[in-house]
């Protein structure tokens, strides 16, 4: 399949880059300087935009199959709290998956995977106080994106797929999918979503749906672990 994968620089879109390439998609990575890390990368076209520019996103988005997309704000959630962001617009999420969303419906792509974050929507009231209090102090406004993100897909008349990960971290791992927006573990591996990421795309099913990714099938309610749930190990397609 052809993919377009929008924010592919950083943490999450390179892993599901690579991961994409690995199973031998047809990958375009776009960000502002996608050239800089996948210039030269069999497999991968990159194309430098911004995903806040709608002919950037028109250019990329044209004679895709599906697209991904992982943007984000790279620095650190601390300065972007207290001082904003030096280079990214707080809104850049939301901005730019309307972005997309319009580009898609414009050239008749269909299938549309978004990566938001476990606390947002339907798991807004599921996550532990811990994780409540860092959302409050330091990351509310870029999980307010997130919410405004989600609408944008949930109102886009595609085939949409979000994905709501816990904490990310770069280690490895399996992935707990669940449909009913439980949660195992709060941290999960990049790689281990990315394979989710990319089970997606390759259309497991899962249109119109949110589904809560999280680290470890430890913890997790029997019930929850029958239908809605499954694992998906990186470099594995999810089994149920
Ligand atoms: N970190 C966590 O624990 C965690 C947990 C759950 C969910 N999430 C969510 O997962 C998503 C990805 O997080 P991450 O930490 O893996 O990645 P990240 O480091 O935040 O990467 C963000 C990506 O977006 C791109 N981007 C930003 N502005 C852009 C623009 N205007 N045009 C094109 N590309 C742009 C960046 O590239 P350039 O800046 O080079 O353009 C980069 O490729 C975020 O939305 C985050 O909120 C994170």
């Amino acid at each position: 399949m052809k993919v377009l994968v929008v924010g592919a620089t950083g943490g999450s879109g390179r892993a599901v880059v690579e991961t994409l390439a690995g199973r031998g998609h047809e990958v375009t990575a776009f960000a502002r300087r996608a050239g800089a890390v996948f210039g030269g990368r069999s497999g991968v076209r990159a194309v430098d935009g911004d995903a806040t520019v709608r002919e950037d996103v028109d250019r990329a988005v044209r004679g895709q199959d599906a697209v991904v997309v992982a943007l984000g704000i790279s620095e650190h959630p601390l300065r972007v709290r207290l001082l904003g962001s030096a280079g990214t617009p707080l809104d850049v999420r939301s901005r730019g998956t309307a972005a997309v969303v319009a580009a898609m419906r414009e050239h008749g792509v269909r299938r549309l995977v978004v990566q938001s974050s476990y606390g947002v929507g339907a798991t807004r009231d599921r996550l532990p106080l811990s994780s409540r209090v860092v959302f409050a102090l330091l990351l509310r406004p870029q999980i307010d994106d997130h919410e405004r993100q989600e609408d944008a897909v949930r109102a886009s008349g595609l085939d949409w797929s979000l994905v709501q990960p816990v904490t990310l971290t770069d280690g490895t791992g399996e992935a707990v999918v669940s449909a009913t927006g439980d949660a195992a573990g709060m941290r999960v591996s990049r790689r281990a979503v990315a394979a989710v990421l990319a089970d997606l795309v390759e259309d497991r099913g899962d249109h119109q749906r949110s589904l809560a990714v999280s680290g470890t099938r430890r913890g997790l309610a029997p019930d929850a672990r029958q239908g809605p749930s499954r694992t998906a190990s990186p470099g594995q397609a999810g089994s149920s």
